[in-house]
């Protein structure tokens, strides 16, 4: 996988040097390189920013200094394009600007936001933008060309995306959370980490994704996880736990992460596929107040 970034403060992304994201890069699993954006100004000032039309409070990234960077790493020919610039205001997170905007439940289960593994897929965090799942790390994992735009101050011109969603290219903006960031760079970093530890080979065991948190069809919150001693500082493994009986691990595993989700994150048991669920899953759910006759679980 090629990762190009592209901020004013390339140096921020030495990190991903480090640790498994540095061995991916000796491995040749991944290749990355931030490109400083004022490399692309052709002012004294190197400026990349400009006041906001409309007037209000602090910098827009400007567009042109972004164009030519962006084409050049998209290797694309500066053209103009006809379109309406209220046309895809909510529409962030699709590829498609044409298609109106949808949930992030719809966008998850829609197959055209994978990405085609042969066209670079352009990535903006932006704060106003839907949120970043595992679905989106899972998806956008199967593409060979990712391109990290990070914006700073009071974000980036909107055309930027508009523009390159009608020349075709696979833009996409996401946030990373309900709270607002000094810049893209830290939100690009924890989208990389999400996205390339799922590449083949990235991680020692393969088997640990499969059963983490927001991980498959019906997600739940992953249960605790213990290692020796099995009594520390007066605190005991659960025994069920030392027991050697599989099955029993496994379940009481299951009944921890169902009952662990339906404390803190009952969204996802109302997004959950009932015919997907076994016995003793319904069991547990009713005991925790669900009704699960239907298609997706329901609070009593
Ligand atoms: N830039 C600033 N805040 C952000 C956020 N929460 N997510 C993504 N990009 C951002």
């Amino acid at each position: 996988m090629k990762i190009d970034i592209v901020s004013v403060f390339p140096e921020y992304f030495e990190v991903l040097n480090l640790s498994l994201l540095g061995k991916a890069q000796e491995k040749g699993l991944v290749e990355v390189t931030a490109h400083n954006l004022r490399d692309w100004t052709h002012d004294v000032h190197h400026s990349v920013d400009d006041t906001p039309v409309g007037g209000g409070a602090g910098m827009v990234m400007k567009p042109e200094v972004w164009s030519e960077c962006l084409d050049e790493l998209l290797h694309l020919e500066p053209t103009t394009v006809t379109c309406d610039s209220t046309a895809d205001a909510d529409d962030t997170a699709s590829a498609d600007a044409a298609e109106p905007a949808e949930s992030a439940t719809e966008i998850a289960a829609n197959a055209d936001t994978v990405p085609a593994t042969d066209r670079p897929v352009l990535i903006f965090p932006n704060p106003s933008a839907p949120l970043f799942t595992q679905q989106d790390a899972t998806e956008l994992s199967h593409a060979n060309h990712l391109l990290f735009g990070c914006g700073r101050y009071e974000g980036y011109d909107a055309r930027i995306p508009q523009y390159y969603r009608a020349q075709g290219v696979d833009v996409r903006e996401y946030s990373i959370g309900d709270y607002v960031l000094n810049g893209g760079e830290v939100a690009v970093s924890v989208m990389l980490e999400a996205i390339t530890r799922l590449l083949p080979g990235f991680m020692g065991n393969a088997a640990s994704i499969v059963e983490e948190s927001y991980t498959g069809e019906n997600a739940l919150l992953e249960h605790r996880q213990y290692t020796k001693p099995a009594d520390w500082r007066g605190i005991k493994v659960p025994d069920v736990l030392l027991s050697g009986d599989h099955a029993k691990v496994d379940r009481f595993r299951r009944d921890e992460a169902l009952a662990k989700t339906n404390k803190l994150r009952p969204d996802l048991i109302e997004a959950l596929d009932c015919s997907k669920l076994d016995k003793a899953d319904r069991k547990t759910l009713m005991a925790l107040g669900w009704e699960v006759s239907g298609t997706h679980p329901r609070q009593r």
